[in-house]
Formats: structure tokens, sequence, C-alpha cells
């Protein structure tokens, strides 16, 4: 028994590698992209793609997850314990996940309305749905208490559980689609060639832009999650192994699912192809794919029931990740029961997520009235978190583990990478082969390709192909000006005192316990 409550991380290292692939895997893998595949060149996409979750990806990963790991406790502690002038890069990693899951808890509630209203077909029922505010708000409700009943169950009793059971339906759903997929005959090699013929002549410094920050957002990098699971991972968990598998799976899943979407456009010839797939995200999902699914009679329903089951799972297990990040801080910093903290946090998140999900109802309509920067609330959120607030927090990782786990005495020393891979071995963190390569990488490599995303990111917002544009302009304005928040908050209230570890979670765990064992006799 007292062994047992000594941990309250993840149980197994597979575990472990089943959430944070669940994290990984969502709505980023399942339309994003498939679409921008398919946009930006295909296979020469592709192979892109591949490189960045290589070179950027891998590395990034590994700098969160081992800064979770070594701390054991919340961002904000994590980086504190890197280095303790970093603190305030962790409370980065709690703004970003409490923002994604406002919106994207908007799009997991469409989902679960698309698969339970399978049976009775989706067909045309865009506009109609996202109009009825009554009804988005409810499956978006539905949506976040499914993801807040598992997370108050905790790590091993709840995330773990939960993904262990739906990471490998989801697999199946998706391997079984696929198949059925590819199999339809007529359509299919033409869906192909639109999918992944290579066309390399469409690949530039955008593609490659595109490319790098479609990883980020698929790896869920550049907030907390990683740090936060690696703090309750087994401190005996294989890091390089761990990863490598994460990133596999992710990365396949979203090949796979262009796999599903794009022979299926192309043998049913309920729409124009070519015209409905360039409209991307949520109207190939949400219009497009309905009209498909309606033209395969009668199996159709059952296609589209497990097609979009399967998206419900796959955010669902991204906004657990999200939620778990904001709440696992909640918990360790003002030291309440988990059950509290959790309830608090979906509060928050539900409430912001009503104008949000009123706002891009009202423009899937045709109707601007309702508009922040230019845009619909979604992408003005979608905006300030992944273009421009998401690759600060994954350099911020990177330039944690790279230049100030350290404590370099010379300045020969401090530029070393060799000098970097001995101490990081020394501090536990073992890579094998691959340590020196992540040595070089995480110290110069990759702080400078994603500062070239921040600064091309940015840029994209300001500059478009009719000149400056004032929108943008709002929308960095508010994505730095809540970074220069945050950095005040943390140094008013967070910077001496004490923000917590997993230990504090547990004695808080076992506090309750003992409370509601007493109030049961
Ligand atoms: N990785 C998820 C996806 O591909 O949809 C989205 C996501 C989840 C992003 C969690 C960030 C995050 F922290």
């Amino acid at each position: 028994m007292e062994q047992k409550k000594k941990h309250n991380g993840f149980a197994s290292g597979f575990g472990f590698i089943l959430a944070a692939a669940g994290s990984a895997i969502g709505l980023g893998n399942l339309w994003s992209f498939p679409y921008k595949t398919s946009a930006n060149g295909g296979a020469a996409f592709v192979i892109l793609y591949v490189l960045c979750v290589l070179i950027i990806g891998v590395v990034t990963m590994v700098a969160e997850l081992y800064i979770g790991k070594r701390a054991a406790a919340n961002p904000i502690t994590a980086y504190k314990k890197a280095n303790k002038n970093l603190g305030w890069i962790g409370i980065f990693a709690i703004i970003i996940p409490l923002f994604i899951i406002c919106y994207y808890s908007v799009l997991g509630g469409y989902t679960v309305k698309y698969s339970m209203n399978s049976f009775s077909g989706n067909a045309g029922i865009m506009t109609t749905f996202v109009g009825n505010i009554g009804e988005v708000i409810l499956y978006t409700a539905i949506f976040m208490i499914l993801a807040v009943i598992v997370v108050m169950a905790g790590i091993k009793g709840g995330i773990e559980k939960a993904c262990k059971v739906l990471m490998p339906a989801l697999f199946f759903i998706l391997v079984a689609l696929a198949v059925y997929s590819l199999c339809l005959g007529e359509g299919v090699s033409e869906g192909l060639n639109f999918y992944l013929n290579p066309d390399f002549s469409k690949i530039g410094f955008n593609e490659i832009l595109a490319a790098m920050s479609q990883a980020f957002f698929s790896l869920s990098l550049g907030m907390g999650i990683m740090v936060s699971y690696g703090s309750y991972a087994d401190k005996k968990i294989n890091v390089g192994k761990s990863i490598s598998m994460i990133c596999i799976f992710d990365t396949l899943v979203a090949l796979l699912a262009g796999l599903i979407i794009f022979p299926a456009v192309y043998h049913y010839k309920a729409v124009n192809a070519d015209a409905a797939i360039n409209l991307g995200g949520i109207l190939l999902m949400f219009e497009t794919l309905p009209y498909v699914f309606a033209d395969m009679g009668a199996i159709g329903q059952i296609v589209s029931f497990f097609f979009f089951l399967m998206v419900a799972i796959a955010a669902l297990t991204s906004v657990i990740s999200l939620l778990e990040v904001v709440t696992q801080f909640v918990i360790q910093k003002f030291k309440i029961a988990r059950k509290r903290a959790i309830v608090f946090v979906a509060i928050i998140t539900f409430a912001v997520s009503i104008p949000i999900g009123i706002s891009l109802g009202l423009v899937l309509n045709g109707n601007n009235s309702m508009l922040i920067c230019g845009e619909n609330w979604l992408d003005f959120f979608d905006k300030v978190t992944n273009t421009v607030l998401m690759p600060l927090g994954a350099l911020g990782a990177c330039v944690a583990i790279g230049w100030f786990l350290d404590k370099p005495k010379t300045f020969k020393q401090a530029v070393n990478p060799m000098q970097l891979h001995r101490a990081l071995v020394e501090d536990g963190l073992q890579l094998g082969w691959f340590g020196k390569i992540f040595a070089v990488m995480v110290k110069y490599v990759t702080p400078l390709l994603i500062l070239i995303v921040e600064v091309f990111g940015v840029k994209e917002l300001l500059f478009t192909a009719q000149g400056f544009n004032l929108n943008g302009l709002g929308i960095v304005l508010t994505a730095y000006g809540l970074c220069i928040v945050c950095v005040i908050v943390y140094f008013i209230f967070f910077k001496n005192s004490q923000t917590g570890t997993n230990q504090d979670e547990l004695k808080i765990a076992e506090k309750v316990e003992a409370v509601e064992e007493e109030r049961k006799k």
C-alpha cells in the first residue's frame, strides 16, 4: 500500500507514451496535415515535414520532457529548478494551453455532434448547426465534461487508463478506414495523386515555415504538455526511445488520415473535389466529408460515425493534456484538491469558449459582425497562440537546456556543446549515440530555426500581399502584450513563493483521501 502511494505519475512507460501520443495526435493530424500537404507540394511537403520533426520536433520534445522529468513538478517549478532565473518561462507553458483549450473544445464539440448525428445524416447541416448557439454550447460542454471526468481521476487512474483504451481504438478505426478508402477503386489513384504527388517546385520558404509550425502544433510543443507529462513519467523511462515512438505515431497518423480523406472525396464525386478540398480545414471536415459519407449509402452512416468518433477521440486526448498542465499548476501552487482545481479551470475555459463558438458560427454563416482584429475569435486565438507564442515557448525550452542548465566556468566551456553533453549526461539525460548530436542541436541549430519560425510568422501577420496589415499588428501586439503581463505576474506573484511539486500534490491527494475515508466511517 505504502509503495503504491509514493508515486502519483504514470504507472508504466508505455502508458506515458500513449498519453503523450494522445496529446500529440489531434485535429492537427487529422485535418490540418492532410490539407496542408495537398496544398504545399504533396510528398515533397511530407519529406520537409519529417525533416522538421527530426530537426526541431525531436530536440524540443527531449528538452521539454527532460525539464519536467528531472524536476517532477509543474512547468513553473520545473523551469525554476532548471535555473532559478528561468521560472518565468513556465508561465507561458500554462497560459498558452489555457487559451488553446477554449477554442479546441468548440471544435471538439463539433466532432461529438457529428459522430452522434451520423445516423441522421450530416450532409448539409453545417451552417444550421454552427449557427445554433445553444447546440454548439451544449456539445462544447459535453466534450469538456468528458475531458474533465478523465483529468479528475488523476494521471494513473484517469489519463493513463483512458489513453490505454482510446489510443488503440483510434489506431484501429484509422487503419480500418484507410483500408476501406483505399479499396474504393475508381478515384483512389486520383485522390492519392492530389494528396501526395511530389511537386518540389512548390517548395519555397513559406512551405518550409508551414512545415515547421505544423510540426510544433502537431507534436504539442512550445507549451507545458511535455514538461508536465514528463514530470509524471517514471524516472526510469528511456527518454530517447519514448520520444521516437511518440513522433513516429504522430507522423503515421497524420499520413494515414490523408489516405482516408482524399481517395474517398475523389471516389464519390458528390462535390467538386478540388474546390471542396481547397477550402481546407473546417469546411473540408464538416461540410465536404459529410456529403461524401452520404454518397456511400447505408454504410456511409457507419463510416461517418467511426470517422467522427475517431476525430473526437483524438481531440479529447489532446484537450485532456492541455487541461492537465493547467490543473497540475493550480493544484500544486494553490494546494487545492484535484477535483476543485479541474472544475475551476474548466469553468473559466468553458466561459471563454462560448463567445468563440458564437463568433465562429456567425462567420461560417457569412456574418462578420463578431470579429477581433479582422478574424473570428477562433482564428484570433489560434494565431495569437500558435503563430506568436508557441515558438517562444519552444525556444524557452531549448535555451533553458542548451544554455542555462549547466554552470560553465569559462566562456570556452559555455560555447562548447561537448561540455553541455557531458553536463547533461552527469545530470541524468542518457541519450546514447544521439547525446552529442542533441547537445549541438539544442544549443545552436534548433533555437535558431525556431527563431526563424517566430520572426517570419510575425512578418506574415504584419505584411500581406496588400501591404501592411493593421489587424495583424493587433494580433502581434496582443500576443506580446500577453507575454509582458505574464512575466510581470510571474515576478509579482510566483518568483519568490513556493510554486509546488508533484510531491506536494501527492500529499494533498493523501489528505483528501483521508478526509473522504473519515467521512465514510
Ligand atoms: N497536438 C494537437 C493536434 O495536433 O491537434 C494539438 C495540441 C494539443 C496542441 C496540445 C498543443 C497542445 F499542447
